[in-house]
């Protein structure tokens, strides 16, 4: 009966030729998915295996496999200044490839051939590689004061651990880092309005830049007077209101000192009487009043009394002169 049930002898030497060979010819990589950022270098590591009787003819890598033919990556123009091969002819197949573009964006396989007709192996599944540049992702207006958080966003997460850098108008930024991949302004200033962007550190690539606008209240309110603060009755002077705002403000009020109610509005305003007078900016986000400036008007009448006066003291003294 045992006699019966045992396989023929040459059956296991089968079986068992077979398990030893497939567990021998392999590849692995140590990323199954790269995501490299644009311009970036990127390295597959890859290792491989064979049974050791095997000589090993060829190794080259290959994208997706289309067909039957396996075109060496090395050898084709998009490729080959870009790709080096830093693995060898025994175990070690990695390679790297420069200057990655969204076109790189395939599944590349290790291939190996030996010395015998079918003893050639493809390492699938390959090395997705996906290619991702970098964008800031900022609110376009902020108020004076206010926190905001900017973040350099990534289409996949990047394989290699990074660190991120930020630019303002093309100056890096060393202060207010927050986590990995955003930058934190806490209480916004004026001054931190700019183009932004960010890059990783030791890559070229650059994100595009993304304006920050921070608005604020006015500020440096000032009265200027065009021609003379001191007129002529009948005649007017016109002060003119600036101020630094964001955005610019476009409601102005006039006031004269001791005098509660407003005496006129808008950016410019037209004297006519003697008295202090100052303007009040405003926009969205606040007020402000200026320092109050001077305007003297002297009366006509005035003035003609005096000019009569001199004429009259110059003929009373030339008649007192005659007479003598
Ligand atoms: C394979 O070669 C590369 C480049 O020389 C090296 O960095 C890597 O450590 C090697 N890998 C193994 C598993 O030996
Ligand atoms: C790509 O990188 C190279 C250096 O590695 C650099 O000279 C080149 O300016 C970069 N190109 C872009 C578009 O960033
Ligand atoms: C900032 O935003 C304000 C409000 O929308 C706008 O009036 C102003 O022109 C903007 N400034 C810049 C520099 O874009």
């Amino acid at each position: 009966m045992s006699v019966r049930m045992a396989p023929p002898l040459p059956l296991i030497f089968l079986i068992m030729i077979h398990r030893v060979s497939s567990a021998d010819w392999a590849v692995s990589y140590s990323h199954s998915h790269i995501c490299a950022l644009k311009n970036s270098s990127v390295t597959m590591s890859c290792t491989y295996t064979y049974p050791t009787e095997r000589q090993i003819m060829r190794v080259f890598w290959i994208k997706t496999v289309v067909g039957v033919e396996y075109p060496d990556l090395s050898e084709d123009p998009e490729y080959r200044q870009r790709l080096q091969y830093l693995g060898d002819k025994q175990q070690n197949c990695t390679i790297r490839l420069s200057h990655v573009t969204q076109k790189d964006e395939q599944m590349y396989y290790f291939r190996f051939t030996t010395d015998v007709t079918d003893g050639k192996w493809i390492g699938q599944p390959g090395v997705t590689l996906t290619v991702t540049d970098l964008q800031v992702e900022s609110p376009e207006r902020v108020t004076e004061g206010d926190s905001v958080r900017l973040t350099c966003k990534s289409s996949c997460t990047l394989t290699d651990r990074a660190t991120f850098i930020w630019y303002r108008n093309s100056q890096p930024l060393t202060e207010r880092r927050d986590t990995n991949n955003q930058l934190l302004l806490q209480s916004v200033r004026r001054e931190d309005a700019g183009r932004y962007s960010c890059a990783l550190h030791g890559h070229t690539y650059i994100s595009p830049a993304v304006h920050l606008n921070v608005t604020y209240p006015p500020r440096n309110v000032s009265v200027s007077i065009t021609g003379s603060a001191e007129i002529v009755e009948g005649d007017s002077v016109t002060l003119i209101c600036s101020s630094d705002s964001n955005p610019p403000a476009l409601n102005f009020s006039w006031f004269k000192e001791n005098q509660s109610s407003a005496v006129g509005s808008g950016q410019s305003f037209s004297a006519l009487q003697s008295g202090r007078f100052y303007c009040e900016a405003q926009n969205e986000h606040g007020s402000q009043r200026s320092d109050a400036v001077t305007v003297t008007v002297k009366g006509r009448l005035l003035i003609l009394y005096v000019s009569f006066g001199v004429v009259c003291g110059a003929a009373a003294i030339i008649t007192m002169l005659l007479i003598w």
